[in-house]
């Protein structure tokens, strides 16, 4: 292989462990599994880790609510998300959870190492308290009427009617979203990471704005965070990293009662699930995440949630010890139909429901691979055209290259091909052949930019140009005609040692369906790699069945139905 191997540690965000999966989180987890396949086709070393993100208020008053521990829903809720990605190939080295000894012993060790270098602040805060749960209330557990706008039951922190923002003791008439009561206001000490400290600033400069780690919208919402007000002072402010118990998380050593805000361990938990592996397979962690580490470490991450892995993540990850992201990719946010996910429309669908309903999860991985280009915008799921696109695309244009051919090849030629029609000097069949394999290093590039929908629309070009060949050579009218044998078997062969090198180039995108390739239509007993471009190990065509088949809209009706009517049931 040309280049150097490369070894990667790439991670999704983790979710958080009280709802489903839906097709809105699959973007990130399709997006990132096919970044993951791509390298491994060729040739690099990759390790791709997740967990569910367990921690937190919402996780605790959940399990309350369901009259079980926050342990026992975390567990139930590991085996669905489990479940739900494996249903969509997405394949993890390791899904594990930030509820583990290796994510307490990571937190404890950073926060410690803050600490020992001046970076954590205790400061006394005033907040919403709800007498009856006896608990202090984060932003989003208040209630009341916006100050802007008068509007009635707005939340803590924003109102979804006016769009102000302010703080939650600003709200009139604010109630308890827990227990009813109305809150009052309590001091409580907690816990910073003093952002503002001018070593975190002149780190953070050099970090996001050196080009190549950030997306380039990205590095500029960050010149943004990080610039100066009008005054010359820095924008960074001070972070909590500490909430008063009742939560369910890590308590912070030497201060009994104070617990880790979830966003102080959920990153870290991606360097928990890390060390897991590292120990399960013989690894040697610190080779991975020491400061001067050539390993690569790629995180993919909604816009949302930028801020916290752009600024605090590589802060903690810097001033406790460890090296810095190489890489932080962020993607936009799902639309269906082009509107927000609703549940009364039925557009809020779950992994599941899709999975249940019989459809393809290698539909919504090309077509999502298909819509995504590497840049932060929106993308939008719309059902006509996802119909439109897999039926004409992946089964009119790929798989049906394979059916029309393969028959021939097994009942005139003994299932037996011929090899490359360039070492045969035969040119006109050579020129197509030559096309599919020097489209490599162009299509290489855009998965590697994360433009999977160039490198779905270069595939398409070239499907094109195959489905072209064969209708200008029609196999079909050959094969009625005497003395044709040898002509019709360079088309035959020509044709499907094509197709080979689209399954190559399809493998991160439909593993699945490839993998069907590699053993039932070419009979192979190790699997396609990216080197094999070039010249196929194909050597004969065996008998298979349907590789894809065609969605139809009923299906599609059907699931958003399903959707529909679970809200039914659940609420
Ligand atoms: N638990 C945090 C992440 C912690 S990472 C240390 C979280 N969880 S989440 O479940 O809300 O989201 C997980 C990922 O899915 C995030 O990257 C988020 O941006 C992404 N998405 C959730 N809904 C989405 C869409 N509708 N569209 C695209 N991505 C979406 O955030
Ligand atoms: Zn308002």
């Amino acid at each position: 292989m040309s280049t150097p191997r490369r070894s990667l540690f790439i991670t999704s965000a983790l979710p958080y462990a009280n709802g489903a999966i839906h097709l809105g989180h699959l973007v990130e987890y399709i997006q990132t599994d096919v970044f993951a396949r791509f390298q491994r086709l060729m040739g690099h070393e990759v390790v791709y880790i997740c967990a569910d993100d367990t921690h937190g208020t919402p996780i605790m008053l959940r399990a309350q609510t369901e009259g079980i521990t926050p342990e026992a829903l975390i567990d139930k809720t590991w085996q669905a998300h489990t479940r739900d990605f494996a249903g969509f190939g997405v394949a993890f080295d390791l899904y594990y959870t930030t509820h583990s000894p290796e994510n307490r012993e990571l937190a404890e060790g950073i926060y410690l190492a803050l600490k020992d270098k001046g970076l954590i602040e205790i400061k006394t805060i005033e907040q919403m308290y709800d007498p009856v749960q006896a608990m202090f209330l984060p932003d989003r557990f208040i209630k009341g009427t916006c100050p802007k706008c008068g509007a009635k039951d707005q939340y803590g922190d924003s109102c979804e009617a006016c769009g102000a923002t302010y703080a939650p003791t600003d709200l009139i008439d604010p109630v308890s979203a827990v227990s009813g009561a109305k809150p009052e206001t309590r001091e409580s000490e907690h816990h910073f990471f003093k952002l503002s400290d001018p070593r975190c600033e002149a780190f953070l400069q050099d970090w996001a704005l050196d080009s190549g780690r950030l997306q380039p919208e990205a590095a500029n919402k960050l010149r943004e965070w990080l610039g100066r007000d009008d005054n010359g002072k820095s924008r960074l402010g001070d972070w909590d990293i500490s909430r008063d118990a009742p939560y369910f998380g890590f308590e912070i050593p030497g201060a009994p009662g104070k617990y880790f805000y979830v966003w102080l361990d959920a990153p870290i938990g991606y360097y928990a699930g890390l060390k897991k592996w590292c120990s399960d397979h013989g690894k040697d962690f610190s080779d991975y995440t020491k400061p001067d580490s050539s390993i690569e470490q790629i995180h993919f991450i909604g816009k949302d949630i930028l801020y916290f892995h752009t600024l605090f993540w590589p802060a903690m990850l810097h001033f406790g010890g460890f090296r810095s992201p190489s890489r932080v990719y962020a993607h936009g946010f799902l639309t269906v139909d082009g509107a927000k996910m609703s549940k009364s429309r039925g557009t809020f669908i779950t992994a599941q429901s899709y999975l249940d309903q019989g459809l393809n999860p290698e539909w919504l991985r090309y077509y999502f691979a298909g819509k995504l280009n590497g840049s932060m915008e929106d993308l939008d799921l719309n059902l006509n055209d996802f119909i439109a696109r897999v039926n004409s695309d992946l089964v009119g244009k790929f798989v049906n290259i394979a059916s029309r051919c393969a028959g021939f090849v097994r009942k005139r030629y003994d299932s037996q091909l011929l090899g490359d029609a360039r070492d045969q000097g035969e040119s006109q069949h050579a020129q197509l052949e030559a096309q599919l394999s020097q489209a490599a290093p162009a299509i290489a590039q855009a998965y590697e930019a994360r433009d999977t929908a160039r490198v779905v629309r270069e595939i398409g070009l070239l499907m094109d140009a195959v489905n072209g060949y064969v209708d200008q050579h029609k196999p079909w009218e050959l094969a009625k005609q005497p003395g044709t044998e040898q002509a019709l078997h360079r088309i035959l062969s020509t044709t499907l040692r094509c197709f080979a090198r689209l399954s190559i180039y399809l493998k991160p995108i439909l593993p699945t369906t490839v993998a069907r390739v590699e053993s039932e239509v070419f009979g192979l007993h190790q699997p396609f790699d990216w080197s094999q471009l070039d010249r196929p190990p194909v050597q004969s065509v065996g008998e298979f069945g349907h590789l894809l088949t065609r969605v139809d809209r009923d299906a599609i009706d059907a699931l958003i139905e399903a959707n529909r009517s679970s809200l039914q049931t659940s609420q």
